[in-house]
């Protein structure tokens, strides 16, 4: 409908202004809580992880070849444009800096983009791709592979990177029509700037949402550290503890309802990014008693569905998708996206080793921060603000799924 689509376009025009500096990061950080959000109302009770920024990475690489409604949807749900000028450039910013692994940072963005084999690509799409950050254009034969393969693709070989797109005349798809998969996947490890000592973790119990107990490895230090406490729009209050990496450039923030009475899913439902974008100015520096479980998590989580419901549904509808910025093939559509997170949280921040001793806690006074109840954690750029990750921890004994 040719209405709804002059208001789409003027919607993302008007993003587009809103999202010059550091309106982006505050786009990104909405768009982070509603997949987030999203994801957690069909991953009922469990152990979470995910990183946005790689998701919006390799949704930023479908608006490069997306055209008409699929375009639209694509800039609705991420809030801005990315063929703006100044996006691009406040994008090409984090991501330079990130990739810097030194002073024991790991993380590691990994994009693909799986396309039909025999598909001629369009040059200026394989360009600019290419050219993106850490995103690969992988050329496959559908009929020939499976999701489980697909979703280990990124490195099987197989697969043959696209460099220039081979003519595709005559060729067979297969059973299926020409489509496309998507893979982000992600992986963290960092240092504390202040690590936990093995020998203060001991086996505390932390109370499940359904009020059962479990003991699990809580790691311990007191030191100085962001802290606030905020109040959500139903008059809840929440907790919030920071805790930097080696480098100072990322950060762990815990959220933690201040009730234990309180269930996690009311955070959940009601943070908002304005609310994260004023998190900094209620922070202060404090000494503190910090408690925290040591964790692990892996998730692989079906993006499909949570696209969908965040109104992108064209790009993979095989009769409404546009991907004519991609390829002049018809009807080319996305049949597959994936995302996949891990992440580990242990005393010197890198993996778990050493068996546990036991000794008695020299506590000081200072008051006590004690994630020993299902929490919410993100994974944060300092200066950028941006989310890397996000998630919760409902059972720090299970490793996610
Ligand atoms: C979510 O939780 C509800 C109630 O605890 C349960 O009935 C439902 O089966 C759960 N759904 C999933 C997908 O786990
Ligand atoms: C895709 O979108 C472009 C630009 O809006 C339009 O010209 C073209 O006809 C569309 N193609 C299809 C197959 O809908
Ligand atoms: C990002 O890197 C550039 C140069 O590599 C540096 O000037 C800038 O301070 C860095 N920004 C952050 C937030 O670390
Ligand atoms: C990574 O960080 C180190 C120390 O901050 C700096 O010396 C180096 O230039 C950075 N490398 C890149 C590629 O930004
Ligand atoms: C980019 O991907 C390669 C593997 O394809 C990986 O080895 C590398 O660490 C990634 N770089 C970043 C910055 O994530
Ligand atoms: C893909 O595989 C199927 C089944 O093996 C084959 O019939 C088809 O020709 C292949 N298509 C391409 C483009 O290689
Ligand atoms: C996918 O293919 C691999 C290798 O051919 C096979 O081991 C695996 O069982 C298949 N998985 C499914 C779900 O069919």
């Amino acid at each position: 409908m040719w209405c709804v689509s002059v208001s789409c376009i003027l919607l993302a025009l008007g993003l587009v202004e809103r999202s010059r500096g550091n309106g982006l990061t505050e786009l990104d950080t909405e768009f982070s809580l509603r997949l987030f959000q999203t994801l957690t109302e069909t991953e009922n009770n469990s152990n979470l992880i995910m990183s946005p920024v790689s998701v919006s990475q390799s949704l930023r690489l479908l608006q490069l070849g997306a055209r008409g409604h699929t375009l639209a949807q694509l800039q609705g749900t991420l809030g801005y444009d990315i063929n703006d000028a100044h996006v691009q450039e406040a994008m090409s910013q984090p991501q330079r800096n990130l990739s810097n692994s030194t002073q024991g940072i790991r993380l590691q963005f990994i994009n693909t983009l799986f396309i039909q084999s025999g598909i001629k690509l369009l040059p200026a799409f394989t360009q600019h791709a290419l050219g993106w950050y850490n995103s690969s254009l992988q050329s496959v034969n559908f009929s020939q592979i499976n999701n489980t393969q697909l979703q280990q693709g990124a490195a099987d070989k197989d697969l043959d990177e696209v460099v220039s797109g081979d003519p595709g005349e005559g060729v067979s798809w297969g059973s299926s029509a020409p489509h496309m998969a998507l893979l982000s996947s992600v992986v963290f490890q960092g240092a504390w700037q202040k690590q936990f000592l093995f020998s203060e973790t001991q086996n505390l119990p932390f109370t499940l949402s359904d009020g059962r107990t479990v003991k699990v490895p809580m790691m311990y230090q007191s030191t100085e550290v962001n802290f606030g406490q905020f109040r959500l729009p139903s008059d809840h209050r929440y907790t919030i503890l920071e805790l930097p990496y080696l480098d100072r450039s990322l950060s762990l923030l815990v959220i933690l309802p201040s009730d234990r009475k309180t269930p996690l899913s009311q955070l959940e439902s009601q943070l908002t990014g304005h609310a994260v974008a004023l998190w900094d100015t209620g922070l202060r520096r404090k000494k503190m008693d910090v408690f925290l479980p040591r964790f692990k998590m892996h998730t692989r989580v079906d993006l499909k569905p949570v696209l969908q419901s965040l109104g992108i549904s064209d790009a993979f509808n095989p009769s409404a998708a546009n991907f004519s910025g991609i390829s002049d093939t018809d009807g080319l559509y996305i049949s597959e996206a994936f995302h996949e997170a891990s992440m580990e949280v242990t005393e010197d921040g890198t993996r778990a080793a050493a068996a546990t001793a036991m000794v008695l806690l020299k506590r000081s006074r200072a008051p006590i921060f004690k994630a020993d109840r299902p929490f919410l954690f993100i994974l944060r750029h300092i200066n950028r603000g941006s989310v890397l990750f996000m998630g919760r921890v409902m059972n720090p004994a299970q490793q996610g799924h």
